[in-house]
């Protein structure tokens, strides 16, 4: 399915969460990526009919979005904090969901197991769901939300608090569910949404920073990536002068890795940037237009 969002503005008061942004999502998975306050939650809430624009447009395969009744009933979508009900089991949290839901018996007693296979929880079907780890809770919110066998799915930060292992599990279910589906799924984690997603946009304080592929937006950093070892006495200095990416000590050098429109004195070595390293230069490049 084709999301068309155009133009697209939210506003709280005094405050622009979505300052007209325009972009498309195809099939498969889809990576919205930003800082604490992009814009992300915002958007997803639009695009899953739960919160009006003040401006714009988003149509999926054309319908637009005015047409509330129609696009719930392929939409699928897991806020980023939940709630579940504690004192019922895996299980009768499914059944009830889908009697809510109006799915028939027969397509329950075929769904609900797979799901909760699929999911990992079949064998923990009859624990209550209070009991549950923050993984486990997770995967439980996917089941559900896969309940309807929704066309798109909308997860809003779906690992945060995982450990690494329950993160890919995680992932790995979500890609095995898009196939010829719409995932779209936010994180603020690029190295998980690089994994998984072809395609992504970056938000920043409401604005598009960047719509297009993981490689693309890799390409941003080219030329711009440099490794250097330098005494650990030193690196006040080049912290001072380069934009780190990251940095690793050993022994007496520290070994940073750092953006920089010049190459930096100490014998650099040029690296290929990675789809953080242009994530990193979008927002580089937007603090030096800050200070222009
Ligand atoms: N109901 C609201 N009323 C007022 N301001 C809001 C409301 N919801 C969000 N905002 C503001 O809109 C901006 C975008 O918030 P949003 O939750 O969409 O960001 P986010 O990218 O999801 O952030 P995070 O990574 O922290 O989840 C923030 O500045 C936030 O404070
Ligand atoms: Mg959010």
């Amino acid at each position: 399915m084709e999301i068309q969002i155009t133009s697209l503005k939210k506003v709280y008061g005094k405050k622009t969460a979505l300052d007209g942004i325009t972009f498309s999502v195809g099939n498969g998975m889809f990576g919205l990526i930003g800082r604490n306050g992009a814009g992300k939650t915002t958007l997803m809430r639009i695009l899953a009919t739960l919160s009006r624009p003040s401006g714009g447009q988003v149509t999926f395969d054309g319908i637009p979005m005015e047409d509330t009744k129609k696009i719930r009933s392929f939409i699928g979508y897991l806020p980023q904090e939940f709630s579940l009900y504690q004192d019922m089991s895996v299980l009768e949290i499914m059944r009830y969901l889908a009697a809510l839901s109006d799915i028939p018996g027969k397509t329950c007693r075929e769904r609900i197991p797979r799901l909760l296979q699929q999911v990992n929880l079949w064998d923990d079907r009859t624990k209550k769901a209070g009991k549950l780890s923050g993984g486990m809770k997770r995967r439980l919110g996917i089941a559900q939300a896969l309940l309807d066998d929704p066309q798109v799915l909308i997860v809003d930060e779906p690992t945060a608090g995982l450990d690494p292992e329950e993160r890919l599990r995680f992932y790995t279910l979500l890609d095995e569910f898009s196939g010829s589906r719409t995932v779209v799924v936010s994180s603020h984690i690029m190295s998980d949404i690089e994994a998984v997603c072809e395609n992504v946009a970056v938000l920043d304080a409401g604005r598009l920073l960047f719509a297009g592929t993981v490689g693309t937006l890799a390409k941003k950093a080219e030329g711009k990536v440099f490794e250097l070892a330098i005494p650990k006495k030193e690196q006040d200095a080049v912290k001072r002068d380069y934009h780190i990416l990251s940095s690793q000590s050993c022994a007496s050098d520290v070994r940073i890795r750092v953006l920089a429109d010049r190459i930096p004195a100490g014998c650099p070595v040029s690296c290929a940037p990675t789809a953080w390293d242009g994530y990193m230069e979008l927002l580089r490049q937007l603090e030096k237009g800050v200070e222009n």
